[in-house]
């Protein structure tokens, strides 16, 4: 048994899954505080949150910069994200403070692989569109030139970024009928093999895909690359899809290649900032399909997710092994 002195302290920025905070409260090593809303920490909330604690449970929403890290002061451990997606960490500050990092590959592959499979098919039949046409009265009859889009089968797909989430969507698109799987990114990739994947450069993918999928991380080198050069590459009936992070496009580009016609539509779930306001011009083309950042939302998922960023958290305040340890 710890007493309470020994205890160490946990900051846990939102309510997460029970499955999470089972695993920590039963852990009997560590005293968590929760910011207990579904809504953000506010900044000054996360800072007096953090200060003194050895362990820090965040998410994707919560810039953890030198600011927080000086914040939390010489205790800090461990920071656990509950996210692949580790963009929103300042790497370089926390390795100078020999923090530990923790976050969650794998376990929401699938869901966010199926979500963005959705959003492709969501947007290149125009489901949306149709969903609003039903209920406004809009549908007068069948109509052979009426609704009509794209479709996968024979068609030519690039996904950028053949990462774990970029190998899934691949894994999940072949069976459609699509003809020639395309990728790029930083190097050829061994597993590509098992989609017939062809590696090209950028340009190659973006001037021979009907489908052009963004499935790579935020880093400097991604941030901005989806620009007016990379639309003016696509096919006029090409789609593009996002579920990387919104930082990876220029959101102005693209509003003046989908409304000038450059490219046929997009399918979004990441957006700058997110939410994004709901007076944003995008939002008001009818070939653009915004979902609010849930590629991994289902509840399996969720829950897994929690379980893996709480034993991440333990195995990092124990100085022992992380299930999922960032390589920093
Ligand atoms: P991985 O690390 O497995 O894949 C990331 C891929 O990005 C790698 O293949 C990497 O290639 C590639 N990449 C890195 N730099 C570049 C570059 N300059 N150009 C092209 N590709 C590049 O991560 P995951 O597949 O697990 O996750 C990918 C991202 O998806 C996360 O970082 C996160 O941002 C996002 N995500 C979004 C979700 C949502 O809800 N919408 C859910 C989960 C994740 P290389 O191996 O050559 O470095
Ligand atoms: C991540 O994990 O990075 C996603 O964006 C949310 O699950």
């Amino acid at each position: 048994m710890h007493t309470a002195q020994q205890l160490m302290k946990v900051f846990v920025t939102r309510r997460i899954p029970q499955e999470g905070m089972k695993i920590l409260l039963q852990a009997g090593t560590c005293k968590v505080s929760l910011w207990d809303s579904d809504e953000p920490v506010p900044r000054a909330e996360l800072l007096k949150g953090v200060a003194g604690a050895h362990g820090l449970l965040c998410l994707l929403s919560d810039r953890i910069d030198a600011e927080v890290l000086n914040a939390a002061g010489p205790n800090l451990k461990v920071i656990s994200t509950m996210s692949v997606g580790f963009d929103h960490l300042s790497l370089d500050e926390v390795k100078k403070r020999g923090v530990r990092v923790g976050y969650t590959p794998d376990v929401l592959t699938d869901a966010t692989a199926e979500l963005t499979v959705a959003l492709l098919l969501a947007t290149a039949r125009r489901l949306p569109e149709g969903v609003e046409e039903v209920k406004s009265g809009g549908w007068s009859t069948w109509k052979p030139l009426w609704l009509c889009g794209y479709g996968l089968s024979g068609s030519t797909v690039g996904v950028i970024g053949l990462g774990r989430i970029g190998m899934a969507i691949a894994t999940r698109l072949k069976p459609f009928g699509v003809k020639r799987l395309l990728y790029s990114g930083r190097v050829a990739k061994p597993q590509a093999s098992e989609v017939d994947g062809e590696y090209v450069p950028l340009d190659t993918l973006l001037a021979e895909s009907d489908f052009v999928v963004v499935s790579c991380a935020l880093t400097p080198q991604t941030q901005g690359l989806c620009d007016k050069a990379f639309f003016t590459k696509m096919k006029n009936t090409g789609v593009f899809i996002n579920t990387s992070r919104g930082a990876v496009v220029n959101q102005e580009d693209l509003y003046q290649a989908l409304s000038g016609g450059q490219i046929a539509a997009a399918g979004l779930d990441v957006t700058t900032p997110e939410p994004l306001p709901t007076d944003h011009p995008l939002l008001t083309l009818k070939n653009c399909v915004v979902l609010p950042h849930i590629g991994s939302a289902t509840y399996s998922t969720r829950g897994v997710m929690a379980e893996l960023s709480a034993h991440n958290l333990l195995g990092g305040l124990q100085g022992s092994d992380m299930p999922s340890e960032l390589t920093l």
